[in-house]
């Protein structure tokens, strides 16, 4: 184990933290970027050539001149599950393990995911819009007619932790599930969540709803384009939780526009921010939440220490706990 001098350890942790840094700071001396907007790429590549240690979050591109750069870094430690916004290659070339935050987040994630299916399926959103503007005059028996749940067909792409969490969810709505996924599970556990190994073709015809929880990469860009949408039934319902890129904006807009799709859940868009101009803002058959999937007071708190303890690890020269490159240590 490398011995830590505090006086000299130095890590820039680029967001304020939901957690305390007393323990980080009796092994390093901390710079936190306290600004509410990520700081910019020159600022990035400015801390990055200087500190020991980096906690970053997806939404800072710490790419291959950010990564060549760090001449004194040891560790990139990220609080997120999903790490496409790290050349993981350029670190790895460099022999810097790169953390990240698996598993904490799954249950919250796929809770909120059940909860924008819902919210979707049921016209939350403008049943509550309508209400808030004087609009509600009497009980009538089509108002707001959404889609039934219970008993739908559940279409999974990528089943991952929180594929699976959405799958167990969906037992409880006697849902007829159908998955996709680059591995298909062993079966005594298709048995017990009583779901369908699918191609994503047949799943995109069969499912009523449609969520997405693969992670991004050249394979899954733009999975969903003009020719999956016109695949898919037209009372579907998308809803995307993992990352933006996954669906393109363009073929989504007129999917909803031409009713190829009935609604869809958002709560990732390519990019983000979604800019106030993106015609879909302009549909009543989408809601955008800005990628909060994991964001339970409890869960960012537990994502913040495991950020830190992969942090730590990577200071002391110690494998990190939750190491995404773990062929740094060969
Ligand atoms: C959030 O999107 C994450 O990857 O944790």
């Amino acid at each position: 184990m490398q011995v830590v001098n505090s006086k000299q350890t130095k890590v820039f942790i680029t967001r304020h933290l939901p957690t305390q840094l007393t323990e980080l700071e009796q092994v390093a001396i901390v710079e936190v970027w306290e600004e509410n907007q990520p700081p910019p790429a020159q600022i990035l590549l400015e801390k990055a050539e200087t500190v020991n240690g980096i906690l970053c979050f997806l939404t800072d591109p710490i790419d291959q001149t950010v990564i060549e750069s760090a001449k004194n870094l040891q560790v990139i430690s990220q609080m997120a599950v999903g790490y496409d916004n790290i050349d993981v290659a350029a670190a790895t070339a460099q022999r810097i393990p790169v953390g990240h935050t698996p598993g904490i987040l799954t249950d919250t994630t796929a809770d909120f995911t059940w909860a924008l299916l819902m919210a979707a399926a049921r016209q939350l959103i403008p049943s509550d819009r309508f209400t808030r503007e004087g609009l509600w005059k009497t009980w009538e028996p089509d108002l707001f007619l959404g889609a039934t749940i219970t008993g739908a067909t559940l279409g999974i792409i990528g089943f991952g932790r929180i594929g699976k969490a959405i799958a167990r969810r969906a037992q409880g709505f006697d849902m007829r599930v159908l998955y996709t996924s680059n591995h298909r599970c062993d079966v005594h556990l298709e048995n017990a969540l009583g779901i369908e190994f699918s191609t994503l073709e047949r799943l995109l015809e069969e499912a009523d709803f449609v969520t997405i929880h693969t992670p991004l990469s050249q394979d899954t860009y733009h999975l969903f384009s003009a020719r999956q949408f016109k695949i898919m039934k037209p009372t579907a319902i998308l809803i995307n939780t993992a990352r933006g890129q996954i669906v393109d904006p363009d073929a989504l807009y007129h999917a909803l526009s031409e009713g190829q799709i009935a609604s869809a859940a958002l709560d990732v868009t390519e990019p983000e921010p979604i800019p106030m101009n993106s015609p879909l803002l302009t549909l009543n058959n989408l809601i955008i939440s800005p990628h909060i999937g994991s964001a339970s007071r409890q869960t960012r708190e537990k994502m913040a220490n495991m950020a830190i303890a992969n942090l730590i690890a990577g200071l002391k020269g110690e494998t990190l706990p939750y190491c995404v490159n773990p062929e740094v240590y060969l």
